[in-house]
């Protein structure tokens, strides 16, 4: 396997959770997800599809099997290294929001980790960058509370996307929202798609899935992949966002 050929390859990837009988959530899974990937994750409730979302943003550390995101071997990152990569390539979204109640909107997206190292103004630059992009521009001096849940779903992904990810990971992104605002959130990945972003989308929603150029089912810890051949696949060529090869302290 080259390690460079694709974002996100995993070789034998398998999470056990310690206990008496332990937990095999997921069992070792060998895959590739390219730059220009479009994925959705499905599978029955307990059937690891959140470890394998956890496994890939690097919030979860695999039992054993070698995982290459963007060409760095994870497995021999050091923890600030390892949380370096994250923040430069992952962007995470959620079912629940986990916004700050008590911060504006702008403050939501400007407050991520991601922006630390810039000077207060031109956080504050990025992420009304990223606000705009989700299409949030009136709303960016709002509370949390007085937005919709479309609207807040819309807020944490303009927060995933202040650190310039190369791969949006997305848990049950439309499990709080009414169809209407679904469909809504679902344009907006495939325009962060279009835009050159690979997006991979846990999800129950059968419209959100049917979108999706590839189909990882996952059942009791097995993954096994489908592909949509009515989309052929990009294969890790370069997208023209291609951040710096360093990774950031
Ligand atoms: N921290 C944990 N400790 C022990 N078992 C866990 C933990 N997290 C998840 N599990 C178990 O691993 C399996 C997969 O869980 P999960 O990945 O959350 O499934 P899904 O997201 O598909 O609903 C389940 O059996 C779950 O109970
Ligand atoms: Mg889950």
């Amino acid at each position: 396997m080259n390690p460079q050929r694709s974002l996100i390859e995993l070789d034998r990837i398998e999470r056990i959770y310690p206990g008496s009988p332990p937990v095999e959530a997921l069992r070792p899974a060998t895959l590739a997800i390219s730059s220009g990937d479009y994925v959705a994750v499905v599978g029955p409730s307990g059937s690891g599809k959140s470890t394998l979302l956890n496994v890939l943003g690097l919030l979860d550390v695999p039992t054993s099997g070698r995982y290459w995101l963007d060409g760095f071997d994870t497995g021999r990152l050091a923890p600030r290294q390892r949380a370096a990569l994250r923040g430069s390539r992952i962007g995470f979204v959620f079912q629940a929001f986990h916004l700050m109640d008590h911060r504006s909107v702008l403050e939501n997206v400007a407050l991520t980790g991601t922006y630390s190292h810039l000077s207060r103004s031109r956080r504050h630059a990025a992420a009304r960058d990223a606000i705009d992009r989700v299409g949030l521009t009136h709303r960016v001096d709002f509370l949390p509370s007085r937005l919709s849940g479309g609207e807040r779903q819309r807020v944490a992904i303009a927060r995933a996307l202040a650190g310039s990810p190369k791969v949006l990971l997305c848990d049950e992104p439309t499990g709080n929202l009414d169809s209407h605002r679904a469909a809504e959130i679902i344009d907006l990945f495939e325009a962060m798609h279009a835009d050159g972003l690979a997006v991979v989308v846990v999800t129950h929603d059968e419209g959100l899935a049917a979108r999706a150029h590839r189909r990882l089912h996952v059942h009791d810890g097995e993954v096994t992949v489908s592909d949509d051949a009515t989309h052929p696949r990009d294969d890790g060529a370069p997208t023209g966002r291609r951040a710096p090869e360093v990774i950031r302290p």
